[in-house]
């Protein structure tokens, strides 16, 4: 079982590269490709760099290139979802692209012809998901993630896109992950930890936060691999 681990920057990856302490590294399209194994999973690593095209390409590669057969993504956003606190776990059940706009054509946000405002997470991995929370005691909320191409540090803005979306969170990758996985079936899940409220404070507090954030989401996908190997 070929397992990809993604993420957008690098903070998001270190943690999990670190962990696993030995990896090789292959190039590929202007990007580092980490393979390593654990626990009898093989995996693949990589962060994209930000935002949707960087994302897309990326898990387009680690299906393609790298045989990738799940894919877990690991990183922050900002929350919409007031009850979402800094370093809340949440984990998307489903994903749109909140600039994603032809709204002049009579679509709704986020849709275009032949696609869907959202695409679905895999219900296994959330349900493995939801096994490990319970059995770490650990709180992952369950919710809508909405991505676009920006970070909203905007109080309207982030209505208009809980409103739009019905989101609990946002950042800039995990809905293009979602159309390039589902495109390709291959099974995936977006988990994020919260860096920020995406208000006119969240530039300050990603700065502060996105590290130990990064860390919590990390921390909870070597969890959900520990479960994937005793499957
Ligand atoms: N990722 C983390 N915080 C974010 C924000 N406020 N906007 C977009 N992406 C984010």
């Amino acid at each position: 079982m070929q397992i990809a681990i993604m993420g957008a920057m690098v903070e998001e990856i270190t943690p999990l590269l670190e962990y696993f302490n030995h990896y090789d590294t292959v190039e590929f399209a202007k990007n580092k490709y980490y393979v390593t194994s654990y626990k009898g999973l093989d995996i693949i690593l990589a962060y994209s760099k930000i935002g949707k095209v960087n994302a897309s390409l990326t898990a387009a590669t680690l299906i393609e290139r790298f045989g990738a057969q799940k894919l877990l993504f690991s990183g922050v956003a900002g929350a919409v979802n007031p009850s979402l606190k800094i370093g809340d776990l949440i984990v998307a059940t489903k994903l749109a692209q909140h600039d994603l706009d032809i709204t002049a054509f009579g679509h709704p946000h986020g849709y275009v012809p032949e696609g869907a405002v959202y695409v679905e997470s895999d219900s296994h991995l959330l349900t493995l998901a939801k096994r490990v929370a319970e059995q770490k005691d650990l709180h992952v909320q369950e919710g809508i993630i909405a991505t676009g191409d920006q970070f909203i540090c905007d109080s309207v803005k982030k209505e208009w896109i809980g409103t739009t979306f019905n989101a609990d969170a946002l950042e800039m990758e995990g809905a293009s992950v979602a159309v390039v996985c589902d495109a390709l079936h291959v099974p995936f899940f977006i988990l994020r930890a919260i860096s920020d409220a995406a208000d006119m404070d969240a530039g300050f507090s990603f700065d502060e936060f996105m590290n130990s954030s990064a860390k919590i989401s990390a921390n909870f996908i070597i969890a959900m691999l520990d479960e994937m190997a005793n499957d």
